[in-house]
């Protein structure tokens, strides 16, 4: 398998490049505009073809690659069914399997960050968008942000994993790149709760001003980027 964890300095976004061999089709999981010219170069380094362009949830910190990539690739645009997005080829909901050339991704709804935010499952890594950090989880405080959703995508689905599952998040603001379900049950403060009311008691109190972009970049991600000037 060819796996591409790509950093992008501005937002603190991870965006994963995945494909099953060179020469092959490949999907990447939430792009950034900024970094569209860096993605085709390095497809073409490896000689792939992109055929599926995934955003986690509809972002506010970030303008989405999505747009720029169907226009550069013709690659199918794909988020969750909940999504506010325009112009979105494929829509997900639970369970829903994305398929590319011998590369299969599982679909895991997970609203509580958004009401629109998923996960995606691969062969023992999962990819956590905004929903779980590296000792930390997303903000729920607005687009429809919901703790007490959030504290059961956590706890029901995503902690439920083998211990030892890969989690590659959506950002991180310190430099970690992955960790693991286990390491997140034991040492993430946010996961140290009892129930669902002590984790919106934390989530609730964060006071967190929003994000720099998040009047440009909800509004051009409606139309998964391409308005963005
Ligand atoms: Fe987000």
């Amino acid at each position: 398998m060819i796996f591409r964890q790509l950093f992008d300095s501005v937002s603190c976004t991870y965006s994963y490049l995945i494909g099953s061999r060179k020469g092959g089709e490949a999907l990447i999981i939430d792009p950034v505009l900024d970094n569209v010219d860096r993605y085709l170069r390095l497809l073409s380094e490896l000689d792939m073809k992109l055929v599926k362009a995934v955003d986690t949830h509809l972002h506010a910190d970030h303008i989405t690659g999505l747009g720029a990539l169907r226009d550069s690739t013709r690659c199918i645009t794909v988020m969750g069914e909940q999504s506010t997005a325009d112009m979105v080829c494929q829509r997900v909901k639970d369970g829903d399997r994305i398929d590319v050339d011998g590369i299969r991704l599982k679909a895991i709804h997970t609203p509580g960050h958004t009401d629109d935010s998923y996960c995606f499952l691969l062969d023992g890594r999962v990819f956590t968008g905004d929903t779980l950090f590296i000792r930390g989880t997303g903000r729920t405080d607005f687009q429809n942000g919901d703790p007490v959703a959030q504290y059961d995508s956590i706890f029901n689905k995503l902690l439920r994993l083998p211990d030892e599952t890969l989690v590659y998040p959506g950002h991180d603001y310190k430099g970690d790149t992955v960790s693991t379900i286990r390491e997140e049950k034991v040492y993430n403060p946010r996961l140290q709760v009892g129930s669902a009311e002590q984790y919106a008691e934390i989530m609730n109190g964060l006071n967190l001003p929003n994000p720099k972009m998040f009047d440009i970049a909800v509004p051009a991600n409606m139309r998964i980027g391409l308005c963005a000037v």
